[in-house]
């Protein structure tokens, strides 16, 4: 089977769970990164039936901790022959700033960093692959934003609730991932940033929603597999094919017309501590 191996971060809930389980009734291999061993615990308490899958390993790291993600990168290495698909999905959506053990705030640490640090860390993992490709789970919008306000990104002075940090730091996933891959010529390594559309999910009907938002996330918001099958949709559908670097909404790609030069990168890197 091509495209076998696949990793899946934010996979134990919404999107990524629905998304783990389409790959696995594909018979594909699922390494699915938890934040740690009680939340292997609840999801099979929660859904027994993946116990069935041999094909499904487990990882733990807190994404939001830059030495768990080099350690887990780590292990896959050693425990797998090969990374065909790396499915960066975990996200958070908070009601106020948070900081992680590294001092940045969360959205800039789990929404940018993490999956940046992921994809660098399992290199060597994606390089055996013949197709390797990473799919970022991006959000509606992000190419409206006229500025990326690094500032407020990385240490917030006025939050607002998903039209602050927690958009800049998807729009900043987006920026960093594709300008490494520019940067890096001799990578083989395709880049995607798909939105889900809106889903009701966790994160979605969570205190990080803007109140006036939770009526409309009530009546329009659809299921978690919608989100998970335009994923799935952009890493397999064969007879779609999205240019390395394509921000996807709704199954098209949409042009971001910022860019970034190189102080703002050197920016945006440094809440990298390791
Ligand atoms: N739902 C929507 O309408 C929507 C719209 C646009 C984009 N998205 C994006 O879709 C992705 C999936 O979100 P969702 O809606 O499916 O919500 P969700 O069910 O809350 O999924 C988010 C997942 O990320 C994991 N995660 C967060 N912080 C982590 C950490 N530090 N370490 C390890 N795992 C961590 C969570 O695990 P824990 O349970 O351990 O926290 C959870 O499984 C996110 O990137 C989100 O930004 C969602």
């Amino acid at each position: 089977m091509k495209k076998e191996w696949t990793i899946v971060t934010g996979g134990g809930s919404g999107i990524g769970l629905k998304l783990v389980k389409k790959l696995l009734k594909e018979g594909r291999h699922v390494g699915l990164i938890l934040r740690n061993a009680a939340r292997k615990s609840e999801l099979l308490d929660a859904e027994p039936g993946l116990s069935r899958y041999e094909k499904l390993d487990y990882f733990f790291a807190d994404l939001s901790v830059q030495i768990e993600i080099k350690a887990v990168a780590q292990e896959i290495i050693n425990r797998w022959p090969k990374v065909d698909v790396l499915f960066n999905n975990a996200g958070v959506l908070l009601e106020k700033p948070a900081f992680s053990a590294q001092g940045n705030e969360m959205h800039y640490e789990v929404n940018t960093l993490a999956p940046f640090l992921l994809a660098s860390h399992l290199r060597p993992a994606l390089a055996k692959s013949e197709t390797p490709l990473i799919v970022n789970t991006s959000t509606d919008g992000i190419h409206y934003i006229r500025k990326l306000d690094i500032p407020e990104l990385i240490n917030p002075k006025k939050f607002r609730k998903l039209f602050g940090p927690y958009m800049y730091s998807k729009l900043a996933q987006y920026l960093i991932m594709k300008d490494s891959t520019e940067d890096n010529g001799q990578s083989k390594v395709k880049y995607l940033f798909v939105s889900p559309g809106g889903n009701k999910t966790k994160l979605s009907t969570g205190k990080g929603m803007p109140g006036w938002m939770k009526l409309y996330v009530k009546l329009i918001y659809k299921s978690p597999s919608y989100g998970a099958d335009l994923l799935w949709e952009a890493a397999f559908n064969e007879d779609i094919s999205f240019n390395s670097g394509s921000y996807i909404q709704k199954s098209k790609a949409i042009k971001i017309p910022l860019t970034l030069d190189p102080i703002k990168k050197l920016d945006l890197l440094k809440g990298v501590n390791i």
